[in-house]
This record gives C-alpha cells, sequence and structure tokens, in this order.
C-alpha cells in the first residue's frame, strides 16, 4: 500500500510542476499532460481515501429506502468509460423482467463502494487476460428472493480467474496481486460493508474460465438492534 500511495503522491507532484512548467511557457500540451496525470492520480486518492474511511468508520450503515436498479445503475455508469477505452462493454439490462422498483434498505453509497470495487476487479482480471482482443464480458445481474425480501446482485467475468486456495486470502485487507498497482482494500472493505447490511459476499471461480461473485443482502432492517445505528457524513 505505501507503494501505491507514493505512486499517487508521485504523480500528483509531477503534475504540478509539469503544469506551472507549462503554463511559463504557455505550452498547451504540457498542460494537458499535466492535467491527464493530475486527474488520473486525484481519483486514484480519492478512491483509496473513500475505502479507507469506510474501513474506518464503526460497524454502521446510514441506511435509507432506495431503489436498488439505480445504486447499480450510478456505479455502472462510473466504470463503463474506463472498460470501453479498453474494448470492454458492461452488461446491465437495469430494469430485465423487472417492472416494480426494487426497493431496499440500504447505505446506498456503501453498496455503491461495493458495486464499484467489483467491477473495477472485474474490468482489471479481463484486461490482463483478453489484452486487445474484444473478447472481455463483464456483465452485473440482479433478482430478488423470497418475494423481495432478498436481493442477489451477481457480476460475472471472463478475466483470469481465482485458484480456490486463494478464495479466502482475496477477502483480507492489502491482499492484492496487482503489486503496485493494488492497494488490497476493495474486497475487504465490500465484505465489511455487505456484512453490516447482513448480508454474503461471495466468490465462485475457474482459472482461465472466469469469476463471479454474489452478494446477498436483506432489503428492510425492522429490527434495528444495536449494531445498526445511523452515524452522520464522515
Ligand atoms: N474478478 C476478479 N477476477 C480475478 N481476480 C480477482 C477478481 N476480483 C478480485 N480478484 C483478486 O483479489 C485480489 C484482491 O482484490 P481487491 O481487494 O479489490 O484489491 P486490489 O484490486 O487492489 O488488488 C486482487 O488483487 C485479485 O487477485
Ligand atoms: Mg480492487
Amino acid at each position: 500500500l505505501s507503494h501505491y500511495i507514493k505512486n499517487i503522491l508521485g504523480g500528483l507532484e509531477g503534475s504540478v510542476s509539469l503544469l506551472r512548467m507549462g503554463i511559463d511557457a504557455s505550452d498547451d500540451s504540457m498542460m494537458n499532460e499535466a492535467w491527464d496525470t493530475l486527474d488520473k492520480n486525484q481519483k486514484r486518492l480519492s478512491s483509496l481515501m473513500l475505502d479507507l474511511l469506510n474501513l474506518a468508520k464503526e460497524d454502521s450503515i446510514d441506511l435509507g429506502m432506495c431503489d436498488f436498479c439505480d445504486v447499480i445503475s450510478e456505479a455502472v455508469e462510473l466504470v463503463r468509460p474506463s472498460a470501453r477505452e479498453h474494448g470492454i462493454e458492461i452488461d446491465f439490462d437495469s430494469r430485465g423482467a423487472l417492472e416494480e422498483p426494487l426497493l431496499a434498505e440500504i447505505d446506498s453509497r456503501g453498496i455503491h463502494r461495493v458495486i464499484l470495487n467489483l467491477l473495477r476487479n472485474a474490468v482489471d482480471a479481463v484486461i490482463e487476460r483478453h489484452h486487445g482482443t474484444d473478447q472481455g464480458r463483464v456483465s452485473v445481474e440482479i433478482k430478488a428472493e423470497n418475494n423481495g425480501a432478498t436481493l442477489i446482485l451477481t457480476t460475472v467475468d471472463n478475466g483470469h480467474g481465482i485458484p480456490p486456495e486463494q478464495f479466502d486470502r482475496i477477502f483480507e485487507m492489502f491482499h492484492t496481486t496487482k503489486g503496485d498497482r493494488g492497494t488490497g482494500l476493495g474486497l475487504a472493505v465490500s465484505k465489511r460493508i455487505i456484512e453490516t447490511h447482513r448480508g454474503t459476499l461471495s466468490v465462485s471461480s475457474q482459472v482461465g474460465v472466469g469469476t463471479t461473485f454474489s452478494v446477498r443482502l436483506p432489503t428492510r432492517h425492522l429490527d434495528t438492534s444495536t449494531s445498526i445505528i445511523n452515524i452522520t457524513d464522515l
């Protein structure tokens, strides 16, 4: 993680000096290059900070009623442009066979974070395996069970897959196979957010075939017992 942070800080520092030079020399291409690096690194930094903030929170969530489909759509649309840059389409049929909104009592920002992390991992795995081809696939599916009392979200990719002996380790904090490009926080924070909702996050995967992550979430938290309390914005 320290390498990852140092990379970001180095990128920010470098782009700020480059921007200064570009401005002094009225050099548009230098300014544009500086802006690209600045943009990329501020996104990485804010994503890292959000994961860290989520990990630093007590086991508490800010529950509110919302349409689960909207939360997923927002996250999908955020990841879509960078996936497209690598020739990857994210399939998500926001309504599918559903006619009614999928109302759920969830911490929408937390669940948004989970979906982003799952999608970014799927895209990373697909890029690594299908780099430079158009064979990469990522899809998101949702369904309801138990008369709407449980929502199930699955992300499916045909990336490089995960060997079974790593199934437990991937949820550990700081476990990453991406070297300096990974933080190893995404799945740890996601699992924690889901479990605070009293849901489950599980994985099934086959090396060379792909990976599926499944989130099961209860849609109601009628018994607001002690472990679930509302906290104000961080
Ligand atoms: N969809 C996936 N396909 C293959 N490997 C995955 C997938 N999602 C997660 N992993 C593995 O789990 C590890 C931990 O993921 P994560 O906690 O998000 O950290 P990071 O993405 O920073 O490495 C990844 O480094 C990768 O090895
Ligand atoms: Mg990740």
